[in-house]
């Protein structure tokens, strides 16, 4: 396993003829990925929303079912949030990678920074923030969303003009099923890939399945897998390669390493 430093601009000779030789590459994204944007992680310490808001009062239909306003103050507030934050480098650079050799994007993430950056993504696994529909009838709700500034402890949901039901975000809460046409194109990207492709793992701490699995499946069909996290991660020691920076640095220099 190699480990270069955290800059990105010395990237390992056997890193860059992966990303040189790939004709397909997989890019398995969660929430470091955006971090550089300004979007929270969940799991890091002090900065992520694991460490001062209870996944279980916030991201399962028991708690929407209890109290709606309390939960939808909260989406509304990361829907504000998403507003207003733009793709940084990495996310270009992969939109860039995606010009010159097959790419395909599986992310955990619920923002749109990637598509926003000039990428298609296959696979939104744990759903959209901003793909709001009723929680009744599941309508989807194309109306206007009030955000807060900051966070509040309530607000009213949107309502839906089919049933008059509450409006709930689109993303997979904790024991829902994950969208069928997401794990579908995913587990056809990983089924597409050969010995030589290459599969990034970029900003995941590898906790939650069936993403979790992933990176092995990649690695089982031969490709070569490289972790980019600046820390290490669950998934860390099934990669071939990791490097130990951030996505925003690594990104750009690996893309343009293979120009080069
Ligand atoms: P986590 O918050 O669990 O992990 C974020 C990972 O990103 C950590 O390993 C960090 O070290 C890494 N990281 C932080 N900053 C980074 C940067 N600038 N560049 C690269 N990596 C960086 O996020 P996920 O693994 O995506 O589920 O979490 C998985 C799921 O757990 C989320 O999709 C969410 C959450 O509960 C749902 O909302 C359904």
């Amino acid at each position: 396993m190699t480990k270069p430093g955290a800059g990105g601009g010395d990237l390992p000779d056997e890193v860059v003829a992966a990303v040189r030789r790939a004709r397909r590459v997989l890019v398995l994204s969660g929430a470091g990925m955006s971090a550089e944007s300004g979007v929270p992680t969940f799991r890091d310490a002090q900065t992520g929303w694991w460490s001062h808001v209870d996944p279980a009062a916030l991201a399962t239909a028991q708690a929407w079912r209890e109290d709606p306003p309390y939960v939808w103050a909260w989406y509304a507030y990361r829907i504000g949030l998403l507003r207003a934050v733009e793709p940084h480098a990495g996310h270009r650079a992969l939109a860039d990678l995606g010009r010159v050799v097959d790419v395909t994007i599986a992310t955990q993430n619920v923002d749109d920074l990637h598509e926003r950056a000039g990428s298609a993504v296959a696979a939104h696994l744990h759903g959209s923030l901003t793909d709001l529909r009723c929680a009744d009838c599941a309508t989807p709700y194309l109306g206007a969303v009030d955000v807060p500034d900051e966070p509040v402890e309530r607000l009213l949901p949107p309502t839906c003009g089919e049933c008059g039901g509450d409006v709930r975000p689109g993303v997979v809460w904790f024991g829902e099923l994950l969208p069928t046409e997401a794990v579908t194109a995913t587990e056809a990207a990983i089924a597409a890939l050969a010995p030589g492709d290459l599969c990034l793992v970029v900003g995941t701490s590898g906790i939650v399945y069936p993403a979790a699995g992933y990176p092995a499946a990649a690695l089982a069909q031969g490709a070569t897998v490289v972790e980019v996290n600046p820390v290490e991660s669950d998934v860390s020691d099934m990669c071939h390669h990791v490097v130990r920076g951030t996505a925003g640095a690594v990104l750009p220099a690996l893309v343009a390493a293979r120009r080069r």
